[in-house]
This record gives C-alpha cells, structure tokens and sequence, in this order.
C-alpha cells in the first residue's frame, strides 16, 4: 500500500491544490500559490478555527496592517534578534543556514543525539560543530565560510524618497498589540480578553523548502489572550478550570524523546506550562485538531527548550504534526508576559496598563499561533486513502475541511437532465451547501474526480429524477448509493 504522503502529493500536484509561484519564469523557492480546490481548503481551515477556537474563546478578530513601520519591530525585538544563522560556501556562494546544515547532516548519520542539540546551540557552538564534523557546501562540496547573524524580515521604504524604512510584517500578533489600548478603550473590554488575527506574514528564509513547511510567506491564525497575571483562572467563557485541568493530551517533555498522555493540571502543577490561560489555549487547540480531522496519533504538544524559545517567550508549547517530513511544528503557543506591551509602551511613549479595581496593571499575554499551510499541509498527509478497492485514492477530509459538500452530475449530457442537474445546483448553493457541477466524462470517471479532492457526497441526477423528484447521492468512504426525494437532501 502506498504511503498516505505519497498519495497526497500525487493529488497536490495533478489537481493543482498548490503549486510554486512564478512558474512560467525562473523558480524563486518558497514562494506557493493555491488553486481553486486549495484555497476552499485553506478558507475552510480558517473557518474552522473561526467557528471553534474563536467561538469558544468569545474572541474579538481584528485585520492589520502588513507593512510596519521600523520602530513596532525595534520595539517588538524583532529588529534586533529576528535572526538565523547563515553560511556561505566560500566557492559556489550558495548561502545555507548553519543549523539546518548540521541537523540534516546528523539526521543523515541517524545521531539523534546530536541532532537534537543543534537546536540549542548560538552561533559560536555551531561553528565549532560544522568545523570539526566536515560538513561542506551540499551543493558544491567545497568550504564554508564563518556563520553570519542574517535579519529574516523584508525591509522596504514607506513613501517614495523617504527615510521611513518599514518591514513586512514577521507575525500577525504585533498589529495586535499596537491596537490593545484603542481596542480596549472603544470596545469596553475587560479582563481576560482574546484578540484574534489571520493573514500572511513574511519571513526571508535563508534556505526555504519541504513544500508549505518553510516559506517566504505564509498565513497564520494568532490569538492573543490579554490577562491581569494576579488574578488565577477559573472560568473562561464558560470553560471551567477544573475541566480542562482534567482533559489530556499528548505530550513530550523538552528532556524526553517520547510523547504520552499527560494530565494538563499535572503539566501545570509542574510547571510545564507555565500558567492556566495558556493551558487553556492548549486545551482548546487539541480539541480544535479534531475539528480540522487530525486523529490522535498524527500530532502531539511539546515542550520547547530554554534555548529554542523566541525572544519575547517565557516558556512555549507547540504543536506538532505527522508528515512527510517528520514531526513539523504547526502552532506555537507561547508564554509572552507583558513583554510586548511594555516594550510599546516605552518606545511609544503611551500608557498601555489598564485600571483593575482602581490599580493600574500591565496585562500578560498568552498566545496560540497557528501555521495555516503548515495545518494544510498535514491534514492532507493524513487524509490520504488508497483506495485500491475502488480503482483510485482519495483524500478523506471531514465535513469542516472538504473543498464541497456535494457534486452534483447529471447521468448523461441531456439537456433535460442537464436543467434539473443546474436547478438542483442552484437549490444547493441558496442553502448555503457548497456544490460543484459537472457533465464532463463517463459518470465513474466523475465519482473519481469528485472523491480525489475530498467531496462529501456526489449526486446523480437521472431519467427517474424527471419523474418522481428522487436523486442517487453516493457516499464517499462507502460508495453506498441512496435514493432520496430533492427536497430531503438538506
Ligand atoms: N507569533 C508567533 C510567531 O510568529 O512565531
């Protein structure tokens, strides 16, 4: 049996879900564009998380700007320390990025060991490392040169002749707090409080690649819940501490190189994760994993290291999931403090701590941030059937994911049945049922067409249709067929 990867890239690139960018120039990689079929994918990721994760959380969702201007990310620490190690070949010029250089060279060797303490390792470790292991340019085979700090953000300059220098923005989450006090002020808003953001952000990777995993520019949902950090959790939203206390996940801790069930309150009481809100953010992420119909096996939470934590983090939690390329990171979910707002608030010059019970306190944040293509990306790696039994593969995406609902064919290119086949369509799309219509091929040639990408249901429009109102609608996971009036199918 082929491997559910496999099947899936097969699927990505015949029906065109994404593809490289620029394809009719020279190829620039890390940059994707998505198809029809991927992009109702993509939005219906979005969606999801809309529904499920914002709906629980109440959350506000807010759209900021792209561009920032210098002085956010001089404030934010991403000017100063948005960095990856980079290396050139002294011979080729090809640049690459030290760690990643390391990690792949031990991976190669089966060093577990040592491919793990890469990722603690700054830039005067690493270069001993690639010195005494060997490693060359993989491209060339010739020397390396000394490993550079190398800024990951696109500048540009706002206005034309002007001194402005701005950047494309690296995380969604600073719009998000440059907005908190007007936000808080115009909407009323109390404490605790989740502010939420989806869009593209940008980040000038040295060496992009393993598909949607490491791109130029990517899309992220982010959820920035705003607490006062005297005040202990007990109900958020009507979720209970002692609920999602009791609630487990599947967890590796940063020392271990295995993943068990694990009890939240247990992980808090030890001090893994560093405090409830972020355990509720958790919480509601796995459940929300569900919904985008990743199984329990296919991803897991870890445990970042001290040395792996982004600068402005006390402590992260992320999210891994099962793909071609191992376990990848698909959300961050980090212990942010009050670093952010107080670093805006000294470089702004404005009071950014809001009054409590007649006491100004500056709130601490907990974030949860999702990789949108990277979810896509492993949803379809797991959804990836091979349906030998049928004659073709499929991808077995859930009713929250699936690009459509239903397909709807008329039996044979009729124009009577080609009316009913269109009525049918327009009764569908009123109801709000996303459909597709098609009248191209033989009617099995559709089925496979119509299960490839995941349709829910395919409906068959034939002559007794023009007699009694009834329509064949087929399964996708069992190809069963069932006879029901129009007017039952929603
Ligand atoms: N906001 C978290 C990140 O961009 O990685």
């Amino acid at each position: 049996m082929e491997k559910s990867e496999k099947i899936a890239n097969d699927i990505i690139s015949r029906r065109g879900i994404y593809y490289q960018a620029f394809g009719i120039y020279k190829e620039i990689s890390g940059f994707y564009d998505y198809g029809p079929i991927g992009l109702r994918i993509r939005r219906n990721i979005e969606n999801t998380w809309r529904r499920f994760f914002l709906g629980e959380l109440n959350a506000l969702e807010v759209e900021t700007t792209l561009i920032l201007p210098e002085i956010v990310l001089k404030a934010s620490g991403h000017l100063a320390t948005f960095t990856d190690p980079i290396i050139d070949c002294t011979v080729c010029k090809a640049s690459h990025r030290a760690d990643k250089l390391l990690e792949e060279f031990y991976e190669k060797k089966g060093d577990t060991k040592a491919f793990s303490a890469v990722k603690r390792m700054k830039i005067p470790e690493l270069e001993k490392e690639i010195s005494s292991s060997g490693v060359k340019c993989p491209k060339c085979g010739s020397k390396l040169s000394k490993i550079e700090s190398f800024n990951l953000m696109f500048k540009t300059q706002i206005g034309p002749g002007s001194s402005e220098n701005g950047y494309l923005r690296p995380e969604t989450a600073q719009g998000i707090f440059v907005d908190f006090k007007n936000l808080f002020r115009v909407y009323g808003l109390r404490l605790p409080v989740c502010i939420s953001q989806a869009g593209k952000v940008f980040r000038n990777e040295i060496s992009p690649r393993q598909q949607l995993s490491r791109m130029r520019e990517f899309g992220q949902m982010e959820t920035e819940l705003f607490f006062d950090p005297g005040a202990e959790l007990e109900e958020f939203n009507g979720i209970w501490f002692d609920t999602f206390a009791k609630a487990e996940i599947t967890f590796m801790e940063s020392n271990s190189d295995e993943a068990r069930e694990r009890r939240i309150g247990e992980l808090l009481d030890l001090g893994i994760i560093p405090n409830r809100h972020l355990a509720l953010l958790i919480y509601l992420e796995d459940k929300l994993m569900a919904k985008m119909g990743l199984s329990k096996e296919t991803y897991r939470f870890r445990q970042v290291e001290k040395e792996e934590l982004p600068h402005y983090s006390q402590g992260n939690i992320d999210l891994e999931a099962k793909t071609e390329y191992g376990w990848m990171e698909v959300a961050g979910n980090a212990s942010r403090s009050d670093f952010d707002l107080s670093q805006h608030a000294k470089l702004s010059g404005e009071e950014l701590g809001v009054v409590l019970d007649g006491k100004r306190i500056l709130p601490h944040v907990a974030e949860a941030s999702i990789g949108i293509d990277r979810l896509l990306l492993a949803i379809l790696h797991n959804s990836a059937v091979d349906g030998s039994e049928r004659g073709w593969s499929y991808l077995k995406l859930n009713e929250n994911i699936s690009p459509y609902h239903f397909a709807i064919f008329p039996l044979q290119k009729d124009e009577k049945l080609m009316d009913k086949a269109r009525e049918v369509y327009s009764l569908l799309n009123e109801r709000n049922l996303s459909s597709y219509y098609s009248e191209t091929g033989g009617i099995g040639k559709r089925y496979a067409r119509a299960d490839e990408i995941g349709v829910l249901s395919c409906i068959t429009i034939d002559y007794q249709t023009l007699e009694d109102d009834t329509v064949t609608i087929r399964d996708r996971d069992t190809t069963k067929q069932i006879r029901k009036k129009i007017g039952e199918i929603f």
